[in-house]
């Protein structure tokens, strides 16, 4: 087991990679505990949480709206939920956004925990205190910085994950490598076979170093005035891919990864060979790596990305695997890019 701390402004969260869900009690308060989870978990898990009022959200991101944490308020004030309750999200990233961001605006905010199901979930979505809603399909566009008390990552969970969600969260673990750390790139490379094997071992050490490497770029700039803008590797992209093809989220992260990759290759930030090397390591873990839609479809929903800075945005490049840069890029740039 591997304990990790954020050190937000105004709050800390503790990360346990390795911790059982069966632990679940030694975190919470003995009363006013409400549990938020979603249908698939509730069907695989819920005797570990049966003792708690829980509200079961449909899974996927279509739930992660205004529409769905409505009901969920709604729903905290029948059951006498008040300041001192305690909220807790047992799922994957969609159920720890609504849980995170429903706690920290009900009542003008509760405390909160995530028992993280997923990978995805596991090394990013549970972990930095971001929390947040979508609208009309543009992702997080409502939401707050509140750090969880408590993130539980319980790598058993993941034997009972579809293999899609699984290569989900390795383009997370791949983004973090390439953010900060070769070594574990290599690691990840040489080690295919068991990732793809759900060796626990294996994926508990990665889900650490993810989560290491997040939690320390997280607690030097929670509010993403700068360092934490690299955590946006391969997202700028992505969530566009995201947008027009309503593609999983690790799908679109891999190939917003290879339009990064390609453009740092591009501007000879990268040498073609980490290119290559990414691609292989992109496909063995089963992600894809382009789309075969027009990518001007793609540019115009980049368009209307949150962070764009008038006619510019920031855009996260790859001088080398383990070593990126944040650049800010004239959208007229990105569009030539795209035409040539
Ligand atoms: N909750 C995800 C993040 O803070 O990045």
């Amino acid at each position: 087991m591997e304990i990790i701390q954020v050190k937000g402004k105004v709050s800390e969260s503790t990360i346990i990679v390795g911790e059982s869900i069966l632990n679940l009690s030694k975190y919470i308060p003995s009363k006013g505990v409400f549990i938020i989870t979603d249908e698939n978990v509730d069907k695989l898990y819920s005797d570990k949480f049966s003792n708690f009022p829980k509200f079961v959200v449909k899974a996927g991101e279509a739930s992660k709206n205004l529409l769905s944490t409505s009901e969920i308020y709604r729903w905290l004030l029948d059951a006498g939920a008040d300041r001192s309750s305690f909220v807790v999200g047992i799922g994957g990233g969609v159920v720890c956004d609504i849980a995170g961001f429903v706690a920290s605006t009900y009542m003008r905010g509760v405390e909160f925990g995530f028992v993280a199901t997923s990978l995805l979930a596991q090394v990013d979505a549970s972990v930095g205190g971001k929390n947040g809603v979508d609208l009309d399909g543009y992702k997080n566009i409502v939401g707050t910085f509140n750090q969880p008390k408590f993130v539980i990552c319980d790598t058993s969970m993941l034997k009972t994950l579809p293999a899609v969600e699984l290569s989900n969260g390795f383009a997370e673990m791949v983004k973090h490598c390439l953010i900060a750390d070769a070594n574990d790139f290599s690691f990840m490379e040489e080690n295919i076979g068991k990732l793809m094997n759900r060796d626990v071992d294996v994926i508990t050490h990665l889900v650490a170093k993810s989560v290491r490497i997040k939690a320390s770029i997280v607690t030097a700039d929670e509010h993403e005035k700068g360092e934490r803008k690299k955590l946006n590797l391969g997202h700028t992209w992505g969530h566009a891919v995201e947008k027009i093809l309503s593609l999983p989220h690790g799908q679109s992260v891999s190939i917003g990864l290879e339009f990064s990759a390609r453009l740092s290759a591009e501007k000879g930030l990268l040498e073609k060979r980490d290119y290559m090397r990414l691609m292989n390591l992109l496909r063995e873990l089963q992600l894809p790596i382009c789309t075969s839609i027009n990518p001007l479809h793609i540019f115009d929903a980049l368009t209307k990305d949150k962070k764009k800075i008038d006619d510019s945005i920031d855009f996260i490049l790859m001088k080398g695997i383990g070593n990126v840069v944040i650049e800010r890029l004239q959208l007229n740039e990105i569009k030539n890019f795209i035409e040539h």
